[in-house]
């Protein structure tokens, strides 16, 4: 086999993607490779696996990152819970199938791979980093254990030196154990997330050994502060640190040079002026990079590059939230980690996507729900402006589920946070940290002590930014105190109970830390149009009429007037950006229901009605018109079908088959929804169209928009978010499938079954149709549409050239659509 690797930034460091037989020579004294190809893989315990000579040539050959279970089978057995879900107010215990996703990802696996380190020697060190391991991970280098990490969701590494054979190859394995359970929702399971190996000198930057802060900016100039660790195996020699700040064209702005005699803390202290500083926003995510070359004497020793954005922030009481002295509240949602269809395996294209699609409907901020995130998706926020809250835990002490990380909390919190706030602290997307969500603890006096020593550990490691908590247990938030102590009181689902929190708050403000939680599917419109909470249909699906939400939860709507009424409410993040596996709430106990209806996008990331209210919202500088519902609706004729708009304008005009329904004007009253949506309700269905013309505050009209009943399915139309990706074997188009008739309407009902097939330069990776409760496996390529879409994933090859697409279902003219794939 000939030697193949691929060579790509991260994080500005040259990263390289090592095959066990990749040759692999470089003068750098830092080599950074990311572990992807070559992995052996196994289910179930495995006697002997950590040995080197143990015989895996039987097990499945697999590329990391890899999620054992995203591929089936469904399984309402796969998880089985008989719980009593407290925080959901549930009175008694009963049996749940779908909670975790229905997803075989309990249980044991294990990973095997040689692990070639060119040109190792003496006099340097090598270290194996994870981004994430699911869970409980034990770590072999040829058949000893380096060491173990039990939380599923964090960065760890291990120096593995002295594990390593003088020459030849070594042998890694990784054994995972996922218990049952562990978690509210899909976990995933395996290497989901990359792993690398640093080789360096014995003299060495070591992981996370930078701290960068911005602590004055002005007009004129920013001070950065670098503080830059050193690590040495035996006797340390003097160093010397030279540090370059580039802007982003990587025009040098700012140098440093600083002495370390022999003994002594083994840490640099640096500060740097950068003239005339171009600050990151969400609008203008602008990145410096500080690269350090580490000397001794003459020697070039190591080279570490720190990514970074100069930016300021405040929050201030009376004040609220300011970024670099303008005002805002922030515009965010809560995701859980998985990508639909790929489950947990990160892939940076997928991750890409979200963040585009959120960036087109006006979204600004992002919580990484209830864990650490992939370190991609904070590199990803700085480059396309994202401000993050990075969460560390979902459970402390008091258990949420029999075997979650209350197990682990004594043992290993504060090791959790370190790594949390090392890997991240340098992120200038990253505004705030937090320590938990809706912990059990907040109903105890211990609560707000734990809650303390947690808060310390995060400022003792990163004093640059606040510590919020999300809390949902209000009485008791302020009866043992909680809510007084946080730097950021974040409340989930409390817009009723802001002014009262406000008046007894000492902060002077807090945070819609978790709101609205609106259920519905997407293409599913039920009658009569009501509002309702908790609310089940016989087909597991919830409306799209947006007026449905859980009982601890609300309407879009109802979070709006309070965050437009009060002062010093910092912003929301909603519940959730995307659907994702598990908590098929108000279905938990309704198999085959199996993933969530609380996105405002569905799982395979298509947009719900609900996108283009937030988007109306959120998005100042696009136009949003968006009807609701389609106008297909036989056997319907003359029933009352309430019509819905989402605009940023104030008003429009309704027509039915160009007949006036009368104008709408967004409007106070008693009901949230007339503020915020224009809505007829006594509208008669009757085939054909409907028009909405759009009126601004001037009176003037300024879009239509309009929706034709749809005649019989014809064909297959394709739409690409990307036509062109990179050739380098991860690469991702998602392209949406759209079964129309012969004038291009979406047939809001087809339910075809489509085939897909990729030739070429790219392969078909998986599909989703956003249906909370298809058993369709996402790897397969035949899937049925779900009111008449679906999502194919298309990857690039290794190679340049073309990949073409082709979706087919019978009667239906068939889809085709080529992507290039190409150098980057
Ligand atoms: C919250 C919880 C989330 C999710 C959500 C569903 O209470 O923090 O993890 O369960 O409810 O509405």
């Amino acid at each position: 086999m000939s030697a193949s690797f691929g060579r790509r930034a991260l994080g500005g460091l040259a990263t390289f993607v090592l095959s066990s037989t990749a040759l692999l020579v470089s003068a750098q004294t830092r080599q950074e490779y990311l572990l992807t190809t070559d992995w052996k893989f196994a289910k179930g315990e495995q006697p002997d696996a950590a040995k080197p000579d143990f015989k895996d040539a039987g097990w499945q050959t697999v590329r990391v990152p890899h999620d054992w279970a995203i591929y089936g089978p469904f399984d309402g057995n796969n998880d089985l819970q008989t719980v009593k879900i407290e925080q959901n107010q549930e009175q008694k215990a009963t049996q749940k199938a779908g909670r975790t996703g229905g997803l075989p990802f309990i249980g044991t696996g294990w990973y095997r791979r040689k692990l070639a380190v060119p040109g190792f020697k003496a006099g340097q060190r090598a270290v194996l980093l994870f981004d994430g391991a699911m869970s409980d991970a034990h770590v072999f280098v040829n058949g000893k254990e380096v060491g173990s990490w039990p939380y599923g969701y964090n960065s760890f590494s291990f120096d593995i030196t002295s594990y390593l054979k003088a020459s030849g190859d070594n042998t890694l394995a990784v054994r995972l154990k996922n218990q049952s359970e562990a978690s509210r929702w899909y976990p995933g399971a395996g290497l989901y997330r990359n792993v690398h190996l640093i080789v360096t000198d014995d003299v060495h930057i070591p992981v996370w050994g930078t701290y960068l802060t911005t602590p004055d900016i002005t007009a004129q100039s920013a001070t950065v502060k670098l503080r830059t660790q050193v690590a040495a195996g035996g006797a340390r020699p003097a160093l010397r640190l030279v540090t370059e700040i580039k802007d982003a064209a990587g025009k040098v702005v700012a140098t440093s040079t600083s002495n370390l005699a022999a003994a002594g803390t083994p840490e640099f202290d640096q500060t740097l002026q950068v003239p005339q500083p171009k600050l990151w926003s969400p609008e203008t995510p602008v990145l410096y990079t500080a690269s350090s070359k580490l000397y001794a004497g003459q020697t070039l020793k190591d080279t570490y590059t720190t990514r970074f954005g100069i930016r300021s922030f405040k929050f201030e009481p009376g004040k609220g939230f300011s970024l670099n002295g303008q005002p805002r509240k922030f515009k965010g949602v809560c995701n859980h980690h998985d990508l639909g269809p790929l489950g947990a395996a990160i892939n940076v294209a997928a991750l890409r996507r979200q963040l585009t699609l959120l960036k087109d409907m006006g979204c600004d901020a992002i919580r990484t729900s209830h864990n650490m995130p992939a370190p991609e998706l904070v590199q990803l926020c700085d480059e396309m402006g994202f401000m993050m809250m990075v969460e560390a835990f979902d459970e402390w002490k008091a258990p949420k589920v029999k075997n979650g990380y209350s197990q682990y909390f004594d043992e290993w919190s504060e090791r959790d946070l370190v790594n949390m706030v090392h890997r991240d602290r340098n992120n200038p997307s990253v505004i705030m940290w937090s320590i938990g969500n809706e912990v059990p603890d907040q109903s105890n006096a211990n609560g707000p002590i734990i809650a303390k020593r947690l808060q310390d550990i995060v400022h003792r490691e990163d004093p640059t930014r606040p510590v919020a908590a999300g809390m949902d247990r209000y009485g008791d938030d302020f009866k043992y105190g909680m809510a007084n102590m946080l730097d950021i009181p974040g409340f989930n689902y409390k817009p009723y109970q802001y002014p009262d929190a406000l008046s007894k708050l000492p902060q002077g403000f807090l945070l819609g830390s978790e709101t609205a939680s609106t259920i519905s599917s997407r293409g599913v419109y039920k009658f009569p149009v009501v509002r309702a909470k908790q609310k089940q249909y016989d087909d597991n699906q919830c409306s799209s009429y947006d007026l449905e939400a859980c009982v601890w939860s609300q309407t879009p709507d109802e979070e709006f007037v309070k965050q437009d009424d009060i002062p010093n409410v910092l912003g929301e993040f909603v519940w959730t950006g995307f659907d994702y596996l598990g908590e098929p709430t108000p279905y938990d106990e309704k198999w085959p229901s199996h993933s969530s209806m609380f996105g405002i996008l569905d799982l395979a990331g298509m947009p719900k009605d609900r996108f283009y209210l937030y988007r109306a919202r959120w998005n100042p500088t696009a136009p949003t018109l968006h009807l609701l519902p389609h106008w297909t609706w036989p056997g319907r004729e003359g029933q009352t079908t309430p019509v819905f708009c989402y605009t940023n304008q104030p008003s429009a005009e309704l027509f039915v088959n160009g007949v006036s329904q009368g104008r709408q004007t967004k409007t106070k009253s008693d009901q949230p929804q007339t503020r915020y949506r224009l809505m007829w309700n006594d509208v008669k269905y009757a085939p054909g169209s409907i028009k909405v013309v759009a009126y601004d505050a001037q009176g003037k009209a300024v879009g239509e928009e309009t929706l034709h009943t749809a005649g019989k399915p014809h064909h297959i139309k394709l739409v690409a978010d990307r036509t062109k990706l990179s050739a380098d074997g991860q690469d991702q188009a998602y392209v949406t499938a759209r079964v129309e008739d012969a004038q291009g309407n979406l047939c809001p009902d087809a339910a075809d079954q489509l085939q897909v097939s990729v030739s070429g330069a790219g392969s078909f990776r998986a599909m989703g149709n956003g249906d909370p409760t298809s058993l369709e496996l996402f790897h397969k390529p035949q899937m049925h549409a779900f009111h008449g879409q679906l999502v194919a994933i298309v990857q690039a090859a290794n190679k340049a050239g073309d990949a073409v697409l082709k979706v087919t279902a019978p009667g239906l003219q068939a889809g085709t659509l080529q992507l290039k794939v190409g150098a980057k």
